[in-house]
């Protein structure tokens, strides 16, 4: 019948070839019509801020809870948007004991689904959500160094969690530039003090300055920086080694780190000593940033891949490059005398450029921004929505019977070495960081077997079992 048609209406060759033309035309258009609205659909859906859509008692019995269970976000309870999903956040832990949270098994009522926040700084083995069903996932947010709490070093705790944030750019949101605003701030001359100015300021002032006022850390900075200080002249204005009082305005360390008097009196110093408290894969603070921000070389320790992160090659001296202070403190006093090799170092700042691509590009990606930034989400908003959004997606999973998504945090997520002692060149150094982490893999292993007996328990469980576990370990 259609061939009849189709041999009626164009009898001639030329015209079925045009007929065909179109038709694989329009099929064609049409194809790329639905590319289209689903590219703008997914940009839609990505740009689409997440907001409070609720507040009050959780209602909606097919949506996800997720319990911030170390309190953090003062949120005792909302609805919030994340692209398409919707989760409801409380810090109220009741609801994991609500009955309309209970597995249940072979009822047309689905029961609400469960999940748990932590802030690692509050994380404690002895103050879990336990039992764990197999719906509980649990996320870590984490964006300090191992100083607080050694147990996230050990890979069988955080093989515990399913999402994260921390400083690891292997993490689910890594936070590694959570103290950089922006890369603009990188270029910027604002505080930048130049070279012949620095040489005549350096008649009065040491060519480095240290300020820090946290003097007992893993990473030992102060030893390393006493140890230097006998071969090159430092300003030190915080607690630790001081030798100089900062000017009265700006002692209070607290709300004046941040301070651009702060910045402008460390930008007349050649060098400023920028150490880590720790030393972890992409752990990188203001340490790092300021001196970078405010035009003064880094010397640098903390980060051990820290050259991936560097605006270029040369914007940090790295003290890992280094055989001991006494020879990084030649080199320091070479570049002191020689201008045009001191300023190869500052780059970004004189020339306006960055020519790290990797650097760029992540901070183009990254989401959120930094010191209450109005136009940005915070990482707080940012992990909270990465959680509901891969908890909610295998909720719906589950109601279509389909296979979920596997989310298991790794080592690599977090990680950070045993502290070593590296700078005690003192002998008898009062270093406990060691001790601290070992008594971390003990409590990481009392921890793996309480939880996995299925019940909850008390501290005086917890600290039964790893009396055990060491009693154990001793007499082999
Ligand atoms: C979350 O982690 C736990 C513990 O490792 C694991 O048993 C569970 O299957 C994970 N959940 C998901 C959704 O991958
Ligand atoms: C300590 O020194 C050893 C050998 O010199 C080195 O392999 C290790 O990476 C250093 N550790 C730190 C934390 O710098
Ligand atoms: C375990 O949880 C139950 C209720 O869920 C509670 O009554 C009991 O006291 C808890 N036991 C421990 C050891 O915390």
């Amino acid at each position: 019948m259609i061939d009849k048609l189709w041999r009626s209406c164009c009898k001639k060759r030329g015209f079925r070839y045009k007929v065909a033309l179109i038709i694989v035309g329009i099929v064609v258009l049409f194809y790329l019509l639905i590319i289209i609205l689903n590219v703008i659909e997914s940009n839609l859906d990505e740009d689409r801020p997440f907001f409070t859509i609720h507040q009050g008692e959780p209602k909606d019995e097919k949506l996800p809870i997720l319990i911030w269970w170390t309190p953090f976000t003062g949120d005792s309870g909302s609805y919030k948007q994340c692209g398409q999903y919707i989760c409801y956040f409380t810090d109220q832990r009741k609801y994991m004991s609500d009955p309309r949270t209970k597995q249940a098994c072979c009822s047309n009522i689905f029961p609400f689904l469960l999940a748990f926040l932590f802030y690692g700084s509050d994380f404690k083995p002895t103050d879990l959500p336990l039992p764990r069903s197999l719906t509980h996932d649990w996320g870590l947010l984490h964006e300090e160094s191992p100083k607080n709490n050694f147990l996230f070093s050990m890979e069988r705790v955080m093989k515990l969690f399913n999402h994260t944030a921390t400083f690891r750019r292997e993490s689910d949101l890594p936070l590694t530039f959570q103290y950089l605003e922006s890369l603009d701030s990188l270029t910027s001359q604002k505080y930048f003090v130049p070279t012949s100015v620095k040489n005549e300021k350096g008649k009065t002032l040491a060519p480095l300055v240290y300020l820090h006022s946290d003097c007992n850390t893993p990473s030992e900075r102060d030893s390393y920086v006493e140890e230097l200080a006998k071969y090159i002249p430092v300003d030190s204005y915080g607690k630790c080694l001081q030798n100089k009082e900062l000017p009265s305005h700006l002692s209070d360390p607290l709300t004046n780190m941040i301070s651009p008097e702060l910045f402008q009196l460390l930008a007349q110093y050649k060098f400023n000593l920028a150490f880590e408290n720790a030393v972890c894969q992409d752990y990188i603070t203001e340490k790092l940033w300021r001196p970078l921000t405010i035009g003064s070389v880094p010397i640098y320790y903390g980060s051990p891949k820290i050259e991936d992160w560097l605006p270029n090659p040369k914007s940090a001296i790295l003290v890992k490059n280094f055989e001991s202070p006494k020879q990084l403190a030649e080199h320091l006093l070479a570049l002191q005398a020689d201008d045009t090799a001191y300023e190869d170092h500052l780059e970004h700042i004189i020339k306006g450029q960055i020519s790290n691509k990797k650097l760029i590009d992540a901070m183009i990606d990254r989401e959120w921004g930094i010191n209450n930034d109005p136009a940005k989400k915070s990482f707080i908003d940012c992990f909270e929505c990465l959680v509901c959004k891969r908890v909610a997606e295998n909720y719906k999973r589950e109601l279509r019977q389909a296979t979920p998504l596997k989310f298991q945090a790794t080592f690599e997520q977090y990680g950070c070495p045993k502290p070593g002692s590296n700078f005690s060149l003192k002998e008898n150094s009062p270093n406990w960081w060691p001790e601290l982490y070992d008594k971390a893999v003990f409590e990481a292993r009392a921890m793996e077997n309480l939880i996995r007996r299925g019940t909850n328990y008390t501290s005086t469980d917890f600290y039964q079992e790893v009396i055990n576990l060491l009693e154990n370990s001793a007499v082999r």
